[in-house]
Parts: C-alpha cells; structure tokens; sequence
C-alpha cells in the first residue's frame, strides 16, 4: 500500500472525517473502526466470560505484555522500561514527584508548557521549596536559540528540567537530545512531556537520553481517553520512587510487619485495575500507527503544515502562530485571527462549517492538528470558514466556550 492508499484508507476507518473536519487531535484523536473493534471484542469476552474467569485473565495479561511491547518498539525503548498509567499528566506526575527533591533545588522548565507540566512543577516550588526557572519560548526560535535558552536557565543546582517535545501552545519541535545532554552533563534528570509526540513525531528515547517520557494513548494515536504509558530509562528506575503504592510496588511483604519495597520493577508505578477494553484499544491503535510508518506520518503531517502555511499566508488579518522553519514544524499549526478572541473562532468554525479545532488562549491562536489522515480539502474547509469569520464577522449567538471547556 502506498501512503496516500494507506492516508486514504485510514480516512475510511475514521468515520468522523466523514461528517466532519476534525483538526483536533492535540487535544483528543478521532476513534477509528480497528480501535473500536479490539474495544468490542474485550468487552464482548468479558460479556459472554465474566471479567475473572482464566479465557479473559488471560486475554488482559497477553494484551497488556503486548502494549508494553509495542509501545517500546514506539518509543525505542525495551518493554521492561514502560509502565502503563493513565494519561500523560499523571506519567509526568509520577516522574516529578518520584524524585528526591529537597527545597533549594533547581527545576527547569519552559513558558511554552500545558498545566500538566508546569502545574506539577509549580507544586513542586510550593511544597518542596524547588527554585523554578522558566525558559522563555517562542513559535519563531531556531532550534539553536532554544538550546541556548535552557543553557543560560541550566546550571549545577539545577536537579530537574521538565519539557514537552512538541510544545502544544506553539506547536515547535524543541531539540530534546542536545537539551537532555546538556542537562545530564549537569547533573539534572529530564522528564518529558509527551502528550502532543506519540503518533506524531517518531521517537527514540535511548537515542534521545531522557529519563522519563510520559505520552497518552488519546491524542495523535488515537486511541481511547483513559490510558498513557510511561518511559523510565531502566538505570533510572531505582531513582524514582512509586507515588502512589500498592502490592505492586512491593518486592516483598506479610501480614506480621515484613516488607519489602520494589526497586528495580517499572511495574511499581502501576497502582491497580485498568480497563481491559481501554488496554485492548490502546494496543490497536500503537500498531495500527507502527503499520502507518512513523516517518511516514511525520513527513505527511509537515507537509499539511507547509501546505496549510501556504494557504493561510493569502488571507489579509491572519497570522502565524507555529514555527515557519523546517527545524521546529510540527503537525500543529496556529494562527491568530484579526482581534477575534480564538475561543469564538473555534467555536464558529465547529457550528457553521464542521471544522473542530481548538483555541490556544495563551498566545490568542487557532490550533489545527494537522494528522495523516487530514487532506489539503480540510485545510481549504478551515481557511475558508476563517475567510468568512473575517469577512462576515462570528454571529453574536456564538459565545465563547469556557476556558478549559468546550472550545
Ligand atoms: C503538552 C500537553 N501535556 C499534557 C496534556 C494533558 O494530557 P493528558 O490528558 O494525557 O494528561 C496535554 C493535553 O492537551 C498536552 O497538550
């Protein structure tokens, strides 16, 4: 199958494309009938078996060692460093909060984050005492400029530097090996955010050097809400400890005070129960993005990009908000629209033209996630609706959504 068959076979499993132009999984991708499918079948055994007989233990133990395999061959990681949580804040939380760090100490981090990593890095200066740096980012910096950002934020006191790969507020591609090397060479972990990568930008973590790396299954994979995995270098294992426990962080234990606390084990992060129609749909969705090719995703997903900068750069009020160099360009693409507020944009573009993209309020942009199965038509749908919006103006009976909310 050739990309365009495979891009154009996806669009066919993908039946909200069909009623709509869904430019919005940075924030949550469009179900897909495999995805469905494994879910339907889960849930089908558990129907006709119960939850606990041995035909359906079976199923959730052999589709959760095959998660943990596909998500490394994902990530570039071996399946004994992943663990599987419940979305990417909840990844990075374990990261961040598993490390010892004690009030004085230094956390790096970036303006350009979601509150699932900065948020977590603010409880960290308030409950610990951290001194928190913020790097300053822009959608326009080289890869070179942020580079020499996070070495004039990074320095010896420095114990944390917690990042998104992709940014979701400005879209860019920041250079994680180079700021994960400087950051070792300091003597600092690297936590990584990476809700807006996985299924999206192909990934190495052995290659890049981090320490951890959380990503969901919800986003640019596709898959179910409800389920993330999280990377921890096995080195590094030991040196995060479990935040919240159960028997599973336990090497050993008794009911006469013996116990034994798990170490070495990725599997100490997992608290308890997850769902096994969220597990089997999680696991549908890696491989089916493993068969799409990684490169080849990565390559569609900047030339929708470039072909949706084009296109927008021909309408009089708007401008760019995401990188326009090749270095940092992602599948996110942002743009401002004249004064309107991006939340009414947003909201227009879904209720008069069927285009569901997100505002970024932060840098008063439009998102559009841009993903393999999306056409040069969806752009033409989105610049068209912003044309009018322009044009006719956003009807009064359009009201922002709540921040956080519908938008
Ligand atoms: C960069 C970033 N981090 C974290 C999150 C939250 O992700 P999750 O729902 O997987 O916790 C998002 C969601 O948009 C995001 O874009």
């Amino acid at each position: 199958m050739s990309d365009q068959e495979r891009w154009a076979w996806l669009r066919e499993q993908t039946p909200v494309l069909r009623d709509y132009v869904y430019l919005n999984c940075g924030w949550s991708g469009p179900l897909s009938y495999p995805v469905v499918e494994a879910m339907r079948r889960r849930l089908d055994l558990e129907l006709w078996h119960g939850p606990t007989t041995r035909t359906v233990m079976d199923d959730r133990q052999a589709t959760t060692a095959r998660l943990r395999e596909a998500s490394a061959r994902m990530l570039g990681a071996d399946a004994d460093e992943i663990a599987i949580t419940g979305n990417t804040t909840e990844g990075v939380n374990i990261a961040v909060n598993g490390l010892d760090l004690r009030a004085g100490d230094g956390i790096v981090t970036t303006t350009a984050e979601h509150g699932g990593g900065i948020v977590p890095a603010y409880f960290l200066r308030e409950r610990r005492g951290c001194e928190l740096r913020l790097v300053p980012l822009e959608a326009e910096c080289s890869p070179g400029e942020v580079l020499e950002r996070f070495d004039q934020a990074i320095d010896a006191n420095t114990r944390l530097v917690l990042l998104s790969e992709i940014t979701y507020s400005t879209g860019q591609l920041l250079p994680l090996a180079e700021i994960s090397r400087l950051a070792h060479a300091r003597g600092a972990s690297v936590v990584v955010d990476g809700a807006q990568t996985a299924g999206h930008v192909p990934i190495d973590v052995h290659a890049l050097g981090v320490d951890a790396y959380a990503v969901p299954s919800h986003k640019w994979l596709c898959g179910p809400d409800g389920l993330g995995m999280l990377y921890v270098r096995r080195e590094r294992i030991a040196g995060f400890d479990p935040v919240k426990v159960s028997g599973r962080a336990a090497a050993s234990y008794d009911f006469e005070g013996g116990f034994e606390p798990e170490r070495e084990k990725v599997t100490k992060f997992e608290v308890s129960t997850t769902s096994g129609p969220v597990v089997a749909g999680t696991l549908a969705a890696v491989e089916q993005y493993l068969e799409s090719g990684p490169v080849a995703v990565w390559d569609r997903v900047r030339d929708l990009n470039r072909a949706a900068e084009a296109r927008f750069a021909n309408i009089p009020g708007v401008a760019p908000a995401s990188p326009c160099i090749d270095t940092t360009r992602s599948g996110l693409f942002l743009v401002t629209v004249g004064e309107e507020d991006p939340g009414r944009v947003a909201a227009y573009l879904q209720r008069d033209h069927r285009v569901v993209a997100r505002a970024v309020r932060q840098y008063n942009a439009v998102r559009l996630s841009l993903h393999a199965y999306n056409t040069e038509a969806d752009i033409e749908r989105a610049a068209t609706g912003i044309e009018q919006a322009l044009s006719e103006g956003i009807p009064d009976d359009i009201l922002a959504p709540v921040p956080g909310g519908a938008e």
